[in-house]
């Protein structure tokens, strides 16, 4: 199983942000978490932010919008240098639109479900997609408990994906740690997203080493 690891810089110093970036460069994606205050109860950074990013890195950004109004502001954000751009299925009444907008940006689509939202919600959307990011902790701030019916949705989105065949990549975002990454392998993710784990950690590598390690022993 090819697994991956994304960094959520979401709890980096911001003041040394350039240098928190080129920390994780053992790493697959940068994380960079964009919220507006409304759709979650924080605000965080925008594509002016996301273009230093970028300048920092030569991984590819995984750009999650926790924000309303998605499709408005999708292009300036494939501008900045976002490679996947994630919208979530409760913020998008036009889901399918929105996804076929970040695709002809020529970007990467993922559509985000929360803690709350049925995986059947994006059933209809599994074929226009290269990602499903499943959030395990309800969305706006780092450092919260894994919710453990995540297991079962991912598990769920596993099947589906597989059933159709299709080469969608499943994601996880909230709650990951060195302990609990293999369990969460084992229902079906194949992506993980981390930040206080690794940014709270002492040797971020070190750390990053340390989540490969313990997925090298997941079967599925
Ligand atoms: C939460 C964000 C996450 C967050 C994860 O809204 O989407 O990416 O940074 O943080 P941890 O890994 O600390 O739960
Ligand atoms: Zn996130």
């Amino acid at each position: 199983m090819r697994v991956k690891i994304a960094p959520s810089i979401l709890s980096a110093d911001f003041g040394r942000l350039a240098d928190e970036v080129r920390g994780i460069a053992s790493a697959d994606y940068v994380h960079v978490d964009v919220m507006d205050g409304h759709f979650v109860p924080n605000m965080t950074i925008g594509p002016l932010v996301i273009k230093a990013v970028k300048r920092a890195t030569s991984l590819p950004l995984d750009v999650h919008l926790m924000i309303e109004d998605a499709e408005r502001w999708v292009p300036a954000y494939a501008e900045a240098g976002a490679d996947l751009i994630g919208v979530h299925v409760e913020a998008c009444p036009h889901l399918h639109r929105t996804l076929q907008q970040i695709r002809d940006l020529g970007k990467r689509p993922c559509v985000v479900l929360n803690p709350a939202t049925p995986p059947e919600a994006v059933e209809w959307v599994l074929g226009d997609v290269d990602q499903v990011l499943v959030m395990s902790v309800n969305p706006g701030f780092g450092g919260q408990k894994f919710i453990p019916s995540a297991l079962d949705k991912i598990r769920q989105l596993r099947r589906m994906i597989d059933a159709r065949g299709l080469a969608v990549d499943l994601e996880v975002d909230g709650g990951v740690k060195v302990d609990n990454i293999r369990a969460i392998a084992q229902a079906g993710a194949d992506t993980f997203v981390a930040g206080s784990a690794i940014f709270g950690s002492r040797d971020y590598r070190a750390t990053i080493a340390s989540m490969c390690a313990a997925l090298a022993t997941a079967e599925r």
